[in-house]
């Protein structure tokens, strides 16, 4: 693998955002940054064929996230967002040893959580490499604040939202599984540290609702788009708010389910292309 940091790219205003994600949960922070940048280019992947992401071992989500990053660099993009919060706690640090362009993760908000909470119970949803990641473990001694943090790993859910099947019996029993405890816990607020996850707000809400429980979710797409705005500022990077962004959006399996789940969850029409 080429290693990028010192060749002489240097990306002008308006060349477009790469954002990328296992699947379709990087959506959830797209869509968000789309909303605040209309004028910003946008090009979203999807690594389709690979995911989850969250069952792999280390060594192959670094390989994933080391190749489509030097694809979408080749392809001019002046930002990456990683929007992914397995790829980032175990690939972005050598990401950014590699590649001399900004590099924006996600993490799960353990800290706003901690700092809200009244309860002083939090739980995070996770997938499962995150949950084992010792990056991640060291956010939450970082960042609770006293708060005792309850860490779910929720293997089987990005499949199901992968599936199309998040309003499904099936999905709805995993939930209930992760969930109750948690509730039974006390908790008062849930991070959901995958992006995949605010696609099953609904669905989360609902149980909380049904147990009579009290409790906000916590999610990252806003502080992410600040943290790209603030980046973009710094470097002097912002496209021109007379712009109208361009977005592509593309898969490494493009089928035609993909295709009509990805129209669903961005509510607007888009064509799919194969990555
Ligand atoms: N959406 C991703 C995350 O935030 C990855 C999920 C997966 O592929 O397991 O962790």
């Amino acid at each position: 693998m080429t290693n990028l940091k010192n060749v002489n790219i240097a990306p002008s205003n308006n060349a477009p955002i790469g954002i990328f994600d296992s699947g379709v949960g990087g959506l959830s922070i797209a869509k968000c940054i789309s909303e605040q940048l209309p004028h910003e280019g946008l090009i979203y992947v999807a690594d389709t064929l690979h995911a989850p992401y969250g069952e792999k071992s280390i060594d192959f989500i670094i390989e994933r996230v080391n190749t489509i990053a030097h694809r979408l660099v080749k392809q001019g993009v002046k930002v990456l967002v990683i929007a992914c919060n397995t790829a980032t706690v175990n690939a972005i640090s050598q990401l950014r040893e590699q590649l001399s362009i900004p590099i924006i993760g996600v993490e799960p908000a353990i800290k706003p959580a901690a700092l809200q909470s009244e309860s002083k119970k939090v739980a995070v949803l996770v997938t499962q490499a995150t949950s084992e990641n010792s990056q991640f473990k060291s956010l939450i001694t970082k960042h609770q604040n006293g708060a005792q943090v309850f860490i779910q790993p929720c293997p089987g859910l990005v499949e199901k939202i992968e599936q199309g099947l998040s309003d499904s019996h099936c999905c709805d029993q995993l939930l209930r599984r992760y969930l109750l405890p948690l509730i039974a816990q006390k908790v008062d607020r849930i991070v959901l540290g995958c992006t995949h996850y605010p696609f099953l707000q609904q669905q989360i809400k609902r149980i909380i609702e049904e147990e009579k429980a009290s409790i906000s979710l916590v999610e990252t797409a806003l502080p992410v788009t600040l943290q790209l705005i603030s980046q973009l500022e710094k470097h002097n990077l912002s496209a021109a708010k007379s712009t109208i962004g361009t977005r592509q959006f593309y898969s490494s399996k493009n089928t035609n389910i993909q295709q009509e789940l990805f129209t669903k969850l961005w509510q607007n029409p888009l064509t799919l292309q194969s990555f």
